[in-house]
């Protein structure tokens, strides 16, 4: 078992990252390292560079996320935590496999159509290319399963279609004639709830960091009061909540919340429902917000509490991007030597 994921490090850790990924992270970690897996977490800082960026905004950021990962519950000591820029072998590895990612895989990339809107043109290189870095960080490792929310489905099924092609294209045989391929093809892992977090401004957009509205996320940085306010002022509709699943179908904001309310509580939707049927969102509502207030209240003063430290930031970075380094070399070698580059 060899566990990877990322995480971009601009802007604040939200609650869609916290539900659709991060506590997958920790939970495959403590499950996981204990019976000898292995874990690898990194800020996608490479990734950041493909919109417009402040420098000293991405490096700041760059340390934010780490506190906020830790207060998470990622173990630095368990969990191999580091940035890729620290891992020169991510971008090497991306640009063996540009050879082998085709131009129209990567122009059906919704996030690519959604990123770049009607400005093609203007748009960087690099956020065309930004999911052959993705597939890149995961086949370095030889990862098995890639813990992500439903937003980066596309992205494995595209880390997976290069490593498959590089294979057949490039991998020698073994010493038997068998196949001996250079990478192992991942899987993604997305939660059944929770693997899609909507804003709460609009039940079909998904919860984003991009998103100009502080107003549409909560933020893992946010204190009580902006927590029970943003829950307050969360879209919604005049209607009762139902007493079945069925009921919460054409009501994205309504069924949100809902989802929001199970995956913190660690119950089922229809739970939920059985709980609160025939209540208003005046009275659901409170009860989310003190219980998004009391869930969070524990990571948000670890991190509050973390992320002045700088100095210990830095050293999680550099002793896990060490490890990373190590981890990295056999396979970025083999990839060289299937592609017949020499490598004195
Ligand atoms: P990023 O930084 O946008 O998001 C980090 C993780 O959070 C999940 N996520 C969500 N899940 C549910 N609801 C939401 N509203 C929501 N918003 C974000 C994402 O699915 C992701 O798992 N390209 C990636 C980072 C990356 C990566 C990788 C991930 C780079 N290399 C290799 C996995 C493997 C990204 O921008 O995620």
């Amino acid at each position: 078992m060899r566990i990877v994921s990322g995480i971009q490090p601009t802007g604040n850790l939200h609650l869609g990252n916290y539900l659709g990924a991060i506590r997958n992270w920790v939970a495959m970690q403590d499950e996981w390292t204990a019976k000898g897996g292995e874990c690898l977490y990194f800020l996608a800082d490479l990734h950041a560079i493909s919109m417009p960026h402040e420098p000293a905004v991405l490096r700041a950021g760059t340390r934010e996320m780490v506190a906020a990962l830790v207060a998470c519950g990622i173990d630095p000591a368990r969990s191999i935590l580091f940035n890729q820029a620290q891992v020169p072998a991510h971008a090497e590895l991306q640009w063996l496999l540009t050879g082998t990612a085709r131009m129209g895989w990567l122009n059906r990339m919704t996030q690519w159509k959604d990123k770049a809107g009607k400005n093609r043109e203007g748009a960087s290189v690099a956020l065309f290319t930004y999911p052959v870095l993705q597939a890149a960080d995961v086949l370095l490792y030889q990862a098995t399963h890639v813990p992500v929310g439903e937003d980066q489905k596309q992205h494995l099924e595209l880390a997976r279609d290069i490593a498959q092609k590089f294979n057949n294209d490039f991998a020698p045989k073994g010493e038997n004639g068998e196949d001996a391929p250079v990478f192992t093809q991942p899987e993604a892992i997305i939660p059944p709830e929770a693997a899609r977090i909507m804003s709460l401004r609009d039940g079909s957009a998904k919860m984003s960091k991009s998103d100009p509205s502080d107003m549409s996320r909560i933020n893992l940085t946010d204190d009580a009061d902006a927590i029970m306010q943003k829950v307050r002022k969360a879209k919604t509709d005049p209607e009762p909540l139902p007493s079945e699943l069925a009921g919460l179908k054409e009501r994205p904001e309504a069924a949100n919340l809902v989802g929001i309310y199970a995956a913190m509580a660690g119950i089922s939707q229809a739970d939920v429902l059985a709980q609160f049927a025939g209540q208003g969102f005046g009275a659901f509502k409170p009860a989310l917000g003190e219980l998004l207030v009391e869930k969070l209240a524990p990571i948000t003063a670890r991190y509050r509490e973390l992320r002045t430290d700088t100095a210990a930031l830095d050293a999680i970075l550099a002793q896990g991007a060490a490890r990373a380094r190590a981890l990295a070399v056999p396979t970025l070698e083999r990839a060289y030597e299937a592609l017949g580059l020499l490598r004195g």
